[in-house]
């Protein structure tokens, strides 16, 4: 099959296309025909070297020292189960599934084997019927990490909610699905991005470029930073100023991502209900990764970028 490898740490031209050995599924694991997959902001974190040294350390312990153990790279994945092991329930062949595969990584390939069950190799579920498998992606990545923060916030209706850094993958999933439950929502983004994360559903936006004091009036019951810990700025703080007494301040980055199954379900459900509308700002070939890479790297997308997985030939 084809499959992207990344034999070495380093900018997106290290990723090589390849023919790799087709994987069989053990007998607790589905064989999955990745349709799609997405380059992330994690992705460009495992294969470079751009993270300051508190995050990267931790991840080349769990991923590599000196090159990744696993060379198959990509965490994100949508598709079709292909065939079944003897003892899988929850799905069968031809099943439309999407779903993270964590530090089980593999998901810039034709074909992924993943096991049924949750645990730090990924979770999988059934995918909403009411959108593309490029989309997915942006559902599974984006929308698991926003939909755990938003929980651990408790966000009750009527609340005020500051999403800061409304634009990116899980940005314009928080954005969706704070307002889905009925919360109030501020965006904070770059100016470019302003009219966007308005007809996200954002009752009021904010260029984080531009520092304009007044806008930051109001008092906020939670703030979420998607934007992640390793991207600080004095407005972040002044955010955090403008919380409300009690209120709740919930980076992306706290704690792991839980990769839970359920959750993805729960996804399927509010997107087939209409309520959240993944975003994909662009979509690559497999065969064009390297490009990919580089556009997710120099900042600016606009929700989350699809690599579609072509099958023909
Ligand atoms: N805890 C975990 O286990 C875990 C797992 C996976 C990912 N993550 C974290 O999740 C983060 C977010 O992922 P994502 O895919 O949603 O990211 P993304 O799509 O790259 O979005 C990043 C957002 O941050 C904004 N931004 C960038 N630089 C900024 C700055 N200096 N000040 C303010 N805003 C800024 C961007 O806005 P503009 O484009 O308008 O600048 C964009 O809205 C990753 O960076 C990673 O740290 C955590």
């Amino acid at each position: 099959m084809k499959a992207v490898v990344c034999p070495k740490y380093g900018p997106p031209d290290v990723l090589q296309l390849q023919e790799v050995t087709k994987p069989s599924p053990r007998h607790d694991e589905v064989c999955i025909k990745i349709r799609a997959t997405a380059v992330t902001a994690s992705d460009t974190y495992i294969r470079g070297s751009r993270l300051p040294l508190r995050f990267l350390l931790p991840m080349r312990l769990v991923l590599g020292i000196t090159k990744p153990r696993k060379s198959v790279i990509g965490m994100v994945l949508a598709g079709e189960v292909e065939s079944v092991g003897a003892s899988i329930r929850r799905f069968q062949a031809g099943d439309r599934v999407y779903g993270v595969t964590g530090f089980g990584l593999g998901a810039y390939a034709q074909y992924k084997c993943m096991k049924e069950t949750d645990s730090m190799n990924g979770c999988l579920s059934l995918m909403p019927t009411n959108i593309s498998y490029e989309e997915a992606t942006s559902a599974a990545y984006g929308g698991l990490l926003a939909l755990q923060r938003i929980e651990e916030g408790r966000l009750q209706r009527g609340q005020r909610v500051l999403v800061y850094g409304a634009s990116g993958t899980s940005g314009t999933m928080a954005v969706q699905l704070a307002r889905h439950y009925g919360a109030e929502v501020t965006g904070i983004c770059s100016t470019r991005n302003l009219a966007f994360v308005h007809s996200l559903g954002a009752d009021r936006v904010i260029d984080y470029t531009r520092d304009d004091p007044d806008a930051l009036i109001g008092r906020y019951d939670l703030m979420l930073d998607t934007a992640g810990k390793a991207k600080q700025s004095p407005l972040k703080e002044r955010c955090r100023q403008a919380l409300q007494p009690g209120g709740k301040c919930i980076s992306i980055d706290d704690g792991k991502l839980e990769l839970k199954a359920e959750r993805l379900a729960k996804l399927k459900t509010i997107i087939e209900a209409g309520h959240v509308k993944p975003v994909v700002d662009r979509t690559f070939p497999l065969e064009r990764i390297v490009e990919a890479h580089e556009y997710v790297e120099h900042g600016g997308k606009r929700g989350g970028v699809a690599v579609s997985v072509d099958h023909a030939g």
